[in-house]
């Protein structure tokens, strides 16, 4: 039996929701692949597209597969193949695709015993292996698609939002890395109150927006004054290219979980067709190499 999984990249924190908030981009992903064996437990058979340790217990995806079948009574064993194509470092969800995908993928050869909500629990063990924090922005939408909302991690209580009709996401990944842990190394371990007042106000306009589909509400809400002061200083021309997307009618723009991907969500296909060409035009300017994906979000 054999099990093909679609791994998609995700675009967490949407400014103002720091581990809490997160998107599921439709058309870019990994591919993994799972088929039951003689040998139990989990093995990785094949990876390409990235250099990443076969040795399960310091793989994303094999720690991830060992807590879903950790305390259960499996008579067969299962064998991963990772295609990786989100980069490592990206901002866009590569270890969360990763986790999840495996999740996903070894509860469908178990014959589906867990809930989405209880893989999203286990994609976090994966996910922390890479970050060194247990958070579910990223796995949360790479499981359940759309926007998602962690409303509490302690338990945790994920919320599926659903999409506004016209919603579009533009991503430009400049290819330099940035690990998350750096990425979270220069924040500041607490906020004054004023920002906090600031940055709920926002996230709670932005749910509002979503829900209503009021994308002036959504524009209004998409602003970060917690994390984006200090990270954005590790993405080259980042504040720039913000600019120009909103310059060109991009609901609001920051950066895509860790970085150094820098997003813009848009009300409708033309508008974001636009802000990626002005995007790639102001990018084309540095000597950073660059991707820009453009996805419908639903
Ligand atoms: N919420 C996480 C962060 C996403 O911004 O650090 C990256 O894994």
């Amino acid at each position: 039996m054999e099990v093909r999984v679609f791994c998609p990249a995700t675009i967490a924190n949407l400014n103002c929701g720091f581990d809490v908030m997160g998107l599921c981009l439709e058309n870019i992903g990994d591919e993994m692949i799972f088929r039951k064996t003689t040998t139990k437990g989990i093995q990785i058979t094949k990876i390409t597209g990235a250099d990443l340790p076969y040795e399960v217990s310091k793989n994303v995806a094999g720690v991830a597969a060992l807590a879903v079948i950790e305390n259960r009574d499996i008579d067969f064993g299962i064998a991963i193949e990772i295609h990786k194509k989100i980069k490592a470092g990206s901002g866009i969800g590569s270890s969360s695709a990763s986790a999840a995908g495996a999740v996903f993928g070894v509860n469908e050869l178990l014959g589906k015993p867990f809930s989405k909500s209880e893989l999203i629990e286990f994609a976090m063990k994966g996910e922390a292996l890479a970050s060194g924090s247990e958070h579910a922005d990223n796995v949360a939408p790479c499981l359940l698609g759309g926007f998602t909302l962690v409303r509490g991690y302690h338990p945790l209580d994920v919320i599926k939002i659903t999409s506004p009709e016209k919603i579009y996401a533009v991503v430009l990944h400049p290819h330099i890395e940035v690990k998350t842990v750096d990425a979270r190394a220069v924040l500041e371990p607490s906020i004054p109150f004023h920002k906090a007042i600031t940055q709920w106000g926002n996230l709670g306009g932005l749910i509002a927006g979503l829900y209503t589909q009021d994308y002036a509400l959504i524009s209004r809400s998409l602003q970060d004054v917690v994390v984006e002061p200090f990270r954005k200083h590790l993405i080259p021309h980042f504040e720039k290219v913000k600019n120009i997307a909103v310059q060109n009618g991009a609901l609001g723009s920051g950066i895509s979980g860790a970085g150094p991907s820098i997003f813009a969500l848009c009300e409708g296909k033309k508008i974001a067709e636009t802000v990626a060409e002005a995007m790639h035009t102001q990018y084309s300017k540095t000597r950073i190499p660059f991707d820009i994906y453009l996805s419908k979000i639903n």
